[in-house]
């Protein structure tokens, strides 16, 4: 039938809260999968320590959607369908989120996204939210910093085409560079596939930017900024948006991204209290490394789905999808959530500089500041 779940979700009888989450734990975006998860652990460990949401723990069902939006879209419909869960994780990257989304709104099954910042993912879908700011603001703080802060006049755009992210994220920093006098000097545009980015650099480099705007994911940004290097562009000249926040950067193109900047959630050495608690509570459980953004954002959004849990009216996904649209001042490792009528987060910009290989910490922007 249309709720074949519906037997298996009889959520008020189960021994556990079932919760689906979706993550890319194999394919091109493989660091996003495997932050989440240790994110989404840590979460429901705590949450289940206490007994879990009414004296109930949460289980955690994972599926690998392989870095696909295709295979999102099956995911979320085993995880509904087949399992029965009461609400659903994921996705980080947007065209895979959008792809989930979809299916979850049309099942009225809650999803949360922790860090999928393309507007259209929750747009007109009220069983839709997410635990981060959305890209018209990223764009535009983007914009200011470079355009305000850094006083950069003469802009390149560098972005994936084929990519809901990157593009979008480009037309929001696009038009509101140019409301505040900015020009842009010249646009590239590449495809997701390709490797070689030699001959968009020196185009960029013969058009000389004072600075390139790159919203990217990182497993492009690394590659780019060692051709920029050995083509003479350093990795200061570069700014980018949160899709460079994972580990993998620094690892692999730390030296060339010295003195960069870019928008994110989260970092580190972000200096508010309930950061620096689950920095201290992360490394204790992973060995002493330090969370990248996405851990940090999978642990908020699965801490903020468990407090929903908690205070739904009803044991359903209807519910539960109540108490996740009436979220206010919830306290998170990446700060202060309040979920706005859009089923957005009003959250703080982070900027993040990345300095000595790793990503510090620079001012947070909009948003409630935390305690
Ligand atoms: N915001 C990115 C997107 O919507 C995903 C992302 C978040 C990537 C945080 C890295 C860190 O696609």
């Amino acid at each position: 039938g249309a709720d074949a779940g519906g037997a298996n979700r009889n959520a008020a009888n189960a021994a556990e809260w079932k919760v689906g989450a979706y993550l890319s734990l194999s394919g091109d975006d493989t660091a996003f999968g495997t932050d989440s998860k240790e994110g989404i652990e840590l979460a429901v460990d705590e949450i289940n320590k206490g007994g879990g949401p009414k004296g109930k723990p949460l289980k955690v069902l994972y599926e690998d959607d392989k870095s696909k939006p295709e295979e999102a879209t099956n995911k979320v419909l085993q995880l509904i369908d087949r399992d029965g869960v009461i609400a659903v994780i994921g996705e980080v990257a947007s065209a895979r989120s959008r792809a989930g989304g979809i299916v979850a709104n049309k099942k009225k099954v809650p999803m949360i996204t922790p860090s999928s910042t393309h507007p259209d993912v929750t747009k007109d879908r009220p069983f839709v939210f997410r635990a981060c700011f959305t890209d018209d603001v990223q764009g535009r703080m983007g914009a200011r910093f470079v355009v305000t802060d850094l006083g950069k006049k003469k802009i390149a755009l560098l972005f994936a085409s084929d990519d809901l992210y990157s593009s979008g994220l480009a037309t929001e920093f696009r038009e509101e560079a140019k409301k505040l006098g900015a020009e842009i000097v010249i646009e590239k545009k590449f495809l997701k596939k390709e490797t070689n980015f030699t001959t968009y650099i020196n185009e960029i480099k013969a058009a000389s930017p004072e600075i390139i705007y790159a919203p990217i994911y990182y497993n492009a940004m690394a590659p780019i900024a060692r051709q920029a290097k050995a083509a003479g562009v350093p990795g200061s000249m570069f700014m980018g948006g949160d899709g460079w926040d994972a580990l993998e950067l620094v690892r692999d193109a730390g030296e060339e991204m010295e003195g960069a900047y870019f928008t994110s959630h989260f970092a580190p050495d972000v200096p508010w209290q309930n950061s620096q608690d689950f920095v201290a509570k992360y490394k204790a459980r992973y060995g002493g490394r330090n969370p990248s953004a996405i851990a940090a954002m999978a642990y908020d959004a699965t801490r903020l789905l468990g407090d929903a849990i908690g205070r739904a009216k009803t044991d359903t996904p209807e519910g539960v999808r109540d108490a996740i649209a009436e979220t206010k001042g919830f306290q998170g490792a990446t700060g202060t959530i309040n979920i706005d009528a859009e089923r957005n987060a009003d959250k703080p910009i982070v900027i993040v500089q990345i300095k000595d290989k790793q990503f510090h910490f620079h001012s947070a922007v909009g948003g409630q500041v935390p305690p």
